[in-house]
């Protein structure tokens, strides 16, 4: 019997490719850079599967070039505005993420950002590399305390929830907002106080934003919320770029309302703003689940999906069940 057709817009790892392998007529993208728009839209074409990233989009256009009998569509990543869900649910394609497994490893990251900004370890690492180092100083690169400090969280989900846990062995007050308020029970674990938005920016000395990227989220943090942060403290992002207006974030670092920022993502990933390069700002390539474990981990529960749903079952993480149920 002829198995279904896939497209995996990435090699993947070696267990996720075999499971693959064993269900599904593969094709892999192998080119060294990511597809463009139309290479992409030429490989899904007659396509019943599709594995993807965060960085294909997925929308009418890309389901008109698959064709009818695309079925499903697994992202490997938790994050799927990449995704147009609706137009997939209207043909009956099925969406899955990967939500949970990625959850502590992105905490471990949004703290390292934080930590790696507060103490100036780029800066750091910089000097110490380039030999510009030539002796101890007492006041060389003296970056600020994180222990005892005020942590705000925007988003109290899982990893706003694996941020905060983190933040307690550094003695940290923990205050958040999120669309609503976490189980009191929940509160208690982390020791965290709910706060208004604005609140929470105003009092935070370090604000890490950990909202999925919506309607309701893009732009989140303008002018107007950087004007109410002191001016000593810090931003951390690590979910999406646009979440952050970033001309509004470049206008405050240079003109000293916040003192820098931590940033894993961008509002046009890759592309980094020269008023972004700074020294109070350091800057990663979306590293925030790239941990060798996470990674296959994602790419394991996509291909799960895709097999789950050719095999007549319901897949693990489906977004949206309604399309399902028609299908
Ligand atoms: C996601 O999963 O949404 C991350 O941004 C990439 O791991």
């Amino acid at each position: 019997m002829s198995k279904p057709k896939l497209l995996s817009t990435h090699v993947l790892f070696e267990e996720p490719r075999k499971k693959l392998a064993e269900h599904f007529d593969v094709e892999y993208w192998t080119g060294e850079e990511r597809p463009s728009r139309s290479e992409f839209l030429q490989c899904v074409a007659g396509k019943q599967a599709l594995v993807c990233l965060l960085t294909e989009k997925i929308d009418r256009e890309t389901l008109d070039a698959a064709g009818p009998n695309l079925r499903i569509v697994a992202n490997v990543a938790v994050g799927f505005d990449n995704i147009d869900v609706s137009a997939c649910t209207e043909r009956k394609v099925v969406v899955t993420n990967t939500p949970g497994v990625l959850d502590e490893t992105t905490a471990d990251f949004a703290r390292t950002l934080l930590m790696a900004v507060a103490r100036r370890l780029v800066e750091g690492d910089r000097m110490a590399r380039s030999g510009a180092w030539t002796k101890w100083n007492l006041d060389q690169l003296c970056g600020t305390d994180v222990w005892g400090k005020t942590l705000g969280i925007i988003g109290l989900g899982r990893i706003g929830r694996a941020v905060a846990r983190r933040a307690a062995g550094f003695r940290m007050r923990i205050i958040y907002n999120s669309t609503s308020r976490a189980p009191a029970e929940i509160e208690k674990e982390l020791n965290a106080e709910f706060k208004t938005r604005d609140e929470v920016f105003e009092q935070a000395d370090f604000l890490s934003l950990h909202v999925p990227l919506n309607a309701a989220t893009r732009g989140l943090v303008g002018s107007a919320e950087l004007a109410r942060m002191k001016r000593s403290a810090f931003l951390i992002n690590t979910t999406r770029g646009p979440v952050v207006q970033e001309a509004a974030l470049i206008a405050a670092l240079e003109r000293g309302i916040i003192a820098g920022a931590a940033l894993d993502v961008f509002e046009r990933e890759p592309l980094i703003p020269d008023g972004l390069r700074r020294d109070n700002v350091v800057l990663a390539p979306h590293l925030g689940s790239a941990s060798i474990e996470t990674r296959t981990r994602m790419a394991l529960i996509a291909v799960e999906n895709a097999i789950a749903f050719f095999a007549g079952k319901r897949p693990p993480t489906v977004l949206n069940p309604e399309a399902l149920t028609q299908s």
